[in-house]
């Protein structure tokens, strides 16, 4: 690889899920840290960082061609970008993305991105440099401190999964379940409120298998570290995704009843309604106790919205058995969900089961489920209308005046009014879309 100038601004692209959006998000701060600027548009960087996602074959499968886009778009402006591959893709495809990408410079995965600094200075000097050590959670100590936030901020608590689901490659790129401590947690959420976060969603692949322990050095999960940055002050709202039911215990229950800052959602995944596939998966729930378990949350919080994950064709799904997930869908109302195809991913269990789905079938199931689920998002939204709730500013909307914002229950709400980023506004709900609502401001800035 021949030598390069060092580079003077950056581009961060994440793909996947919200742990990738926090990952991104301080890789930037740590270049912004090094005096490298965020390039205005993609074209412009000198380094591009694509932090990529494994979950699914099409997101794995998207680096290649971005990389190539990349280099051309550079070689069209008569420049090459310096190319590092981040995240799942790079922990699991490494060395093969070193054989197949030769514009790629780096090679980073998803514990040992700090290092990153490290290795564009090998880049610059022509040399190329891949890192895909699983150290548990040093990237976090060395990452420089927060200075600005935007409203809604992320907060990654809980790393990796022990869980193997039999399908998922999360086991394999993100390693075993680690919690990260308990003072590292409350000190960045006070940095985050200084830096002007309301609300802060907790991250983790597994965010209840949260352990740790608090000041006093007692033992606490989930429900203890939500009750702990209730204190904080200046923080308004907490959420956290993704949970397992396995992992939901009464004190987290009962925290949804007793924390008002605690807001009003759970995204709880379930995958599929039928036992038979549900044991298949390796999760360790069945359709009914999934059930008994949301009756619980909903006794303790009776407005509750829920969300959830789906696979539709895992190998060997019947007929029958989708249609047991299209009627746990019905029994539950999901106020918004998320629904995948099943894509074999190499080296899972999952990948060599016989009866693997034909691709029409696969297509078939997830355009009636997501019917089902638009559906009842669309209904959970119509059910709100006529309320008022407190909205979150995160951004203006598309016409002049108008905001966009989040309701408790995690909804998009615009509306015109005065008001600006980061305020709690009053806001009357009244009127619903599929995917977001329109409001109208009782009372301006609340906080
Ligand atoms: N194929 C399809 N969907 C998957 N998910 C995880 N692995 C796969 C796979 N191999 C989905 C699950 C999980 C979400 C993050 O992605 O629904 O909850
Ligand atoms: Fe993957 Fe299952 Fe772990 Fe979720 S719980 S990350 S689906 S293995």
């Amino acid at each position: 690889m021949q030598k390069s100038d060092p580079p003077k601004t950056y581009r961060v692209k994440s793909f996947g899920c919200q742990m990738n959006v926090y990952d991104g998000d301080r890789m930037g701060e740590l270049l912004a840290e090094r005096g490298i600027a965020p390039a205005a548009e993609d074209e412009d960087a000198d380094l591009v960082v694509l932090n990529t996602c494994h979950i699914r074959e099409k997101a794995a499968e998207k680096v290649y061609s971005d990389i190539g886009r990349i280099s051309k778009a550079g070689r069209a402006a008569g420049k090459k970008p310096l190319i590092a591959v981040a995240g799942c893709v790079a922990q699991a495809e490494g060395e093969e993305i070193m054989a197949r990408a030769p514009d790629v410079s780096m090679v980073v995965g998803p514990q040992a991105y700090h290092r990153l600094p490290q290795m564009i200075d090998d880049a610059v000097s022509g040399r190329r440099a891949t890192d895909t050590d699983m150290p548990a959670i040093a990237k976090f100590a060395a990452l420089p401190r927060r200075r600005k936030s935007p409203p809604s901020a992320f907060l990654t608590i809980q790393e990796g999964c022990d869980k193997f689901c039999t399908y998922c490659v999360v086991p394999y790129t993100r390693g075993a379940e680690i919690s990260r401590p308990f003072s590292d947690l409350v000190d960045e959420a006070y940095r985050l409120v200084d830096a002007g976060a309301k609300e802060i969603s907790l991250l983790g692949q597994n965010v209840s298998a949260w352990t740790g322990e608090d000041a006093a050095g007692h033992a606490i999960g989930m429900a203890g570290l939500i009750r702990a940055l209730a204190d904080v002050p200046g923080l308004a709202r907490i959420r956290y995704t993704t949970s397992h039911p396995a992992d939901m215990d009464d004190a987290l229950i009962a925290a949804h009843g007793e924390i008002d800052k605690l807001m009003p959602f759970l995204h709880l995944p379930v995958q599929s309604g039928s036992d038979r596939v549900l044991k298949a998966m390796n999760r360790s729930h069945t359709a009914d106790s999934y059930l008994k378990l949301l009756e619980r949350f909903r006794a303790a919080r009776p407005d509750l919205a829920l969300s959830g994950d789906f696979i539709v064709g895992f190998p060997g799904e019947s007929d029958a058995e989708f249609e047991d997930t299209l009627a746990i869908v019905d029994v539950v109302g999901y106020a918004q969900a998320f629904s995948f195809k099943y894509s074999p991913r190499p080296g899972t269990p999952a990948a060599a089961m016989d009866n693997q789905i034909a691709a029409d079938i696969m297509d078939e199931r997830l355009q009636r489920l997501q019917a089902s689920l638009n559906r009842d998002q669309h209904a959970f939204n119509q059910a709100s209308v006529g309320k008022v709730c407190e909205v979150l500013v995160e951004r203006k909307g598309k016409h002049p005046g108008q905001w966009l914002g989040k309701s408790p229950w995690l909804q998009s709400v615009w509306f015109e009014g005065d008001c600006q980023i980061g305020d709690l506004v009053e806001a009357q709900l009244l009127q619903a879309g599929p995917n977001s609502l329109e409001g109208a401001i009782k009372q301006p800035a609340i906080a």
